[in-house]
């Protein structure tokens, strides 16, 4: 069965009897008009159905924790969503857990991940009872060990390491190859258990890997698992552990252009689930409970971002130029990755002659092109373009460079569309100028 992360378009997504982009019942015109451009649209049913799709896929595995990476999105009513459907949640800052604390999310369920924890945010994490702290490097120990100094609170850790596999995305998104910034490598797990096992307070209960982002190949996943438990069972024996969790991180890839094949949720979870069983037979151990951190897949296809065209620019016998009243700022990807995109006019113009474009932002840097060359009907100033599949890192990662406003954030559901995070204004702009 197809899971939404092998579509384009949000489950939603249709031309009303108007000819406009319809997205959960409501009509695109519609939202731009009525909370302004660009603007982020996020469709629930789209969002809910793949949440789902991540439970149904691993209902049969004995002890199973679907765990949000919420650097792909994360805002109050995206926090309640996950977690009203059994999410559990990753969060690399204080900023994340201080919004889905205040989102009244189990925090239980919350594993804090990242490289580089201030003592401040450690000191945070653990006042608000986060789940897990998935310790990255050896001074990470030393801190959260000073921080439960005087406590009796025994805080659950996983140890991150990197498995050192290497899965063919962008560079700048793989991070379980062995040169990288982030966990432990596999020769240095015994001195940091030893460590760990210095301080009463800190209890490893596992390991935890992320391999990269936007994954296609299924084998990965697969040596992931066989790296994970050979080790938990390597280190179970050589400290006399009883260590029986494992995360696998997130990564599994969505369908931005019609050149991304990425596996469903389903195939996924069977290969997970198989290399758990074929392993844990293989070392005579039980299942070890299990923590998956899907980020893009959850929210990417869920969103779109709706920008109006204004300014445009044949370049003599070169490219024609039209520019958004958006780009870079509000989405990095294209500038930082090479990320592409696929746009479609949302006003009717269905079945209109194409011409090729080039989507530009309206930031001042060369490089702020949303789409190169693509084929789109004529546009004239003032029609609303909708970018597919920019649910997930993007208002994440967006910006106030040229001191232009953040857009909103509208959820559409059943014809009724919500703001869930209102447009900045030129006051919040200078709310912290001195
Ligand atoms: C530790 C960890 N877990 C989960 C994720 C989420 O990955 P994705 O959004 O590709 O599913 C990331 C992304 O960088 C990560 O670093």
């Amino acid at each position: 069965m197809k899971t939404i992360n092998q579509f384009i378009m949000p489950k939603t997504a249709k031309r009303n009897s108007k000819g406009n982009l319809e997205l959960g019942g409501c009509d695109c015109l519609e939202l731009a008009e009525k909370y302004g451009t660009p603007l982020y649209v996020m469709c629930k049913e789209t969002l809910v159905d793949m949440a789902q799709s991540f439970k149904n896929a691993f209902e049969d595995y004995p002890n199973f924790q679907p765990t949000y990476a919420s650097k792909a999105l994360m805002t109050k009513k995206i926090a309640e969503i996950l977690h009203s459907e059994g999410f559990g949640f990753d969060a690399v800052s204080g900023g994340e857990i201080y919004t889905m604390h205040k989102a009244g999310v189990d925090m239980s369920k919350v594993t804090f991940n990242g490289n580089n924890k201030t003592p401040d945010e450690i000191k945070f994490a653990l006042e608000v009872g986060i789940g897990h702290f998935s310790v990255d490097n050896f001074s990470e120990i030393e801190d959260l060990a000073d921080a439960l100094k005087g406590s009796d609170k025994t805080q659950p850790i996983h140890l991150r390491i990197t498995p050192g596999i290497e899965c063919h995305t962008h560079e700048y998104i793989q991070t379980g190859h062995l040169d990288s910034k982030f966990g432990f490598d596999l020769s240095q797990t015994d001195s940091a258990v030893e460590e760990i096992l210095k301080h009463k307070n800190l209890e490893l209960k596992g390991l935890h890997a992320h391999i990269g982002s936007q994954i296609f190949e299924t084998k990965v996943f697969e040596d992931e698992v066989e790296v994970l438990i050979k080790e938990i069972v390597r280190l179970n024996k050589k400290f006399n552990l009883n260590l029986n969790e494992i995360n696998i991180g997130g990564g599994l890839g969505i369908t931005y252009t019609e050149a991304d094949t990425p596996p469903s949720v389903y195939e996924i979870a069977e290969i997970i689930k198989q290399a758990i069983d074929k392993n844990c037979k293989k070392y005579s151990i039980e299942k070890p409970k299990l923590f998956i951190e899907p980020g893009r897949s959850i929210v990417g296809t869920a969103g779109v971002t709706l920008y109006k065209a204004g300014s445009s620019k044949q370049v003599p016998n070169g490219k024609k130029y039209v520019a958004l009243d958006g780009g870079m700022a509000d989405n990095p990807r294209p500038s930082m990755y090479g990320a592409e995109y696929i746009a479609e006019v949302a006003n009717n113009k269905v079945g209109e002659p194409l011409e090729t474009v080039t989507l530009s932002g309206r930031y001042c840097e060369s490089g702020d092109i949303l789409i190169k060359n693509t084929e789109l009907p004529k546009i004239q100033k003032g029609d609303i373009l909708c970018i597919y599949n920019t649910g997930a890192y993007n208002y994440s990662m967006s910006s106030n460079y040229n001191r232009i406003l953040k857009p909103a954030v509208v959820l559409v559901n059943q014809g009724q569309p919500a703001m869930i995070v209102s447009r900045q204004t030129y006051e919040q702009l200078l709310e912290n100028d001195l």
